[in-house]
């Protein structure tokens, strides 16, 4: 969701200013997506790098989450959309942690056949392969597992994504070409788009605008 506080900066703005429309955006493409039938929507909304900014700018995008997360514990039956937070959430305050807890729940009753829209906080994803590698190195130490049998499957189902697939399209707004750490194991066959639009900028009509240039690639995984 990249480009928030560029669009504010350009209006004389607080980036935090920003960062609320961007909320926004979410909220709006999340519930497209559901409705054009893509089953998973994920952004990236806070990366393990983003503690750097300044404490303010730390505290709104907190808050944002705060109320993001409450409205989806209200909301989350009756728009039919599961929200999940993907990444290492131990360092967030203990009352997003509880909201987290909350919206878990209600994502679990939602069942399976859901879509479902994860927000990546204090996600990084050199981190989450780190984390794996962790857990694995844990199993080959406590004699569970043999270093030579770990597969790739192994890795994937130890990463925050385990239970998704991987997605077929990254769309990064804001004319960044770079992929900043995002899903980088889970990305290997997907798609990129780039698009100079700003995050708060996007429209549903640049979402059908990705998912068109999707559609005009062809795929080979690989093969011929
Ligand atoms: C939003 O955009 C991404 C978040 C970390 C919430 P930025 O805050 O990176 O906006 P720019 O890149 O400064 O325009
Ligand atoms: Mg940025």
């Amino acid at each position: 969701m990249d480009g928030n506080g560029r669009w504010a900066k350009k209006r004389g703005l607080p980036r935090q200013a920003g960062h609320k429309v961007g909320a926004e955006t979410f909220r709006t493409i999340a519930t497209y997506c559901k409705d054009i039938g893509v089953k998973y929507f994920t952004v990236y909304a806070f990366s393990t790098e983003n503690w750097k900014r300044p404490p303010e700018e730390v505290g709104a995008l907190m808050e944002l989450f705060r109320r993001y997360l409450k409205e989806a514990a209200e909301t989350m039956y009756e728009r039919g959309v599961a929200v999940r937070v993907l990444g290492d959430l131990s360092p967030l305050p203990q009352d997003i942690l509880d909201l987290i807890r909350e919206t878990d729940r209600i994502a679990d009753s939602l069942g399976p056949d859901a879509a479902t829209a994860s927000l990546c906080i204090n996600y990084g994803g050199r981190d989450e392969i780190k984390n794996a590698v962790r857990a694995l190195a844990k199993e080959v130490e406590s004699g569970e597992k043999r270093a030579a049998d770990i597969t790739e499957d192994d890795i994937a189902h130890h990463l925050y994504t385990a239970h998704m697939p991987d997605p077929d399209l990254i769309i990064r707004p804001s004319g960044e070409i770079r992929t900043s750490n995002f899903l980088l194991w889970q990305s290997a066959y997907a798609e990129y788009y780039f698009t100079p639009v700003l995050w708060p900028d996007f429209k549903t009509s640049d979402m059908d605008a990705a998912i068109e240039a999707f559609n005009q690639r062809n795929r080979r995984f690989g093969g011929v």
